[in-house]
């Protein structure tokens, strides 16, 4: 048994209008409510945001993109102060989408997830290797570098101030989306998801120690469903899941949500 919280984050990507996303919420939010063992979040456009984080308070809302610097140009991007004035409680950092078609780097992504974390807001950091590099055997040559290059970018010594005052809730997380199961509907099986996770994990223990290791949350993404989502949530080492696809219908990803909180 693990004393890690589970966070269950659904990742719209570039869905939904402002009607669509309300809907959307007035039935996943209630639904989602009662569960009050895992954490679940929404991560949704910029342009939605706005219209949802006051009114639906039952979720954490996440930003899919946030900028390091406090202000300037920077065309596209958003400030951690634009999302604390909007209600949002964090953002992914370094999507494989974002890294794959908008040049972001484990430098930048570091530079991001560090903004985040001084703001006070909560980072999800993506890693994952492509079905090459999965192939090449190169798996774990990949995490690694994506690891180590990311957090020396942070610039962070003491990561245990730097997770924030909430022990279940470290405002870091780490998600392993393998990228050859993104939208796929070829998920790693709970196997290969499980080794990936301990590999970070141990990352984590030899660079940062074994309490920051142990309380950080390392989330499953990539092709995650209802029915898998038992199987992986099963794991040790597998704290949530970061769904994209899924989590586009209300009631299927409350379902799946209710599902993982049930192994939580
Ligand atoms: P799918 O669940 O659609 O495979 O997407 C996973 C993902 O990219 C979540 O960030």
């Amino acid at each position: 048994m693990t004393s890690r919280r589970k966070i269950f984050v659904g990742n719209w990507k570039m869905n939904k209008t402002p009607q669509e996303a309300q809907a959307f919420c007035e039935t996943f939010v209630p639904a989602v409510n009662g569960l009050n063992n895992v954490d679940v979040g929404l991560a949704a456009s910029a342009l939605l945001l706005p219209g949802l984080t006051t009114r639906f308070r039952g979720v954490q809302w996440f930003a899919q993109n946030c900028h390091w610097a406090a202000s300037g140009a920077f065309t596209g991007e958003v400030s951690t102060s634009m999302l604390k004035a909007t209600d949002v409680g964090g953002s992914l950092v370094a999507h494989s989408e974002r890294r794959q078609m908008c040049g972001e780097t484990n430098a930048s992504a570091g530079q991001r997830v560090a903004a985040l974390l001084g703001a006070g807001l909560q980072a999800i950091l993506c890693v994952g290797e492509t079905l090459a590099e999965r192939d090449a055997g190169r798996w774990q040559d990949v995490l690694r570098t994506q690891l180590s290059e990311g957090f020396a970018a942070t610039g962070i010594k003491h990561w245990s101030a730097a997770l924030g005052s909430d022990p279940s809730r470290p405002l870091l997380t780490l998600a392993y989306e393998p990228v050859w199961a993104i939208g796929t509907g070829r998920a790693a099986t709970s196997a290969q998801a499980q080794e990936a996770h301990a590999f970070i994990r141990s990352w984590l223990k030899e660079s940062l120690g074994s309490d920051i290791a142990h309380r950080l949350r390392i989330q499953y993404g990539g092709s995650v469903t209802l029915q898998n989502v038992d199987e992986l949530m099963g794991m040790p080492d597998i704290d949530g899941a970061l769904v994209g696809g899924a989590s586009l219908k209300a009631d299927d990803f409350a379902q799946l949500v209710a599902r993982g909180a049930r192994i939580a």
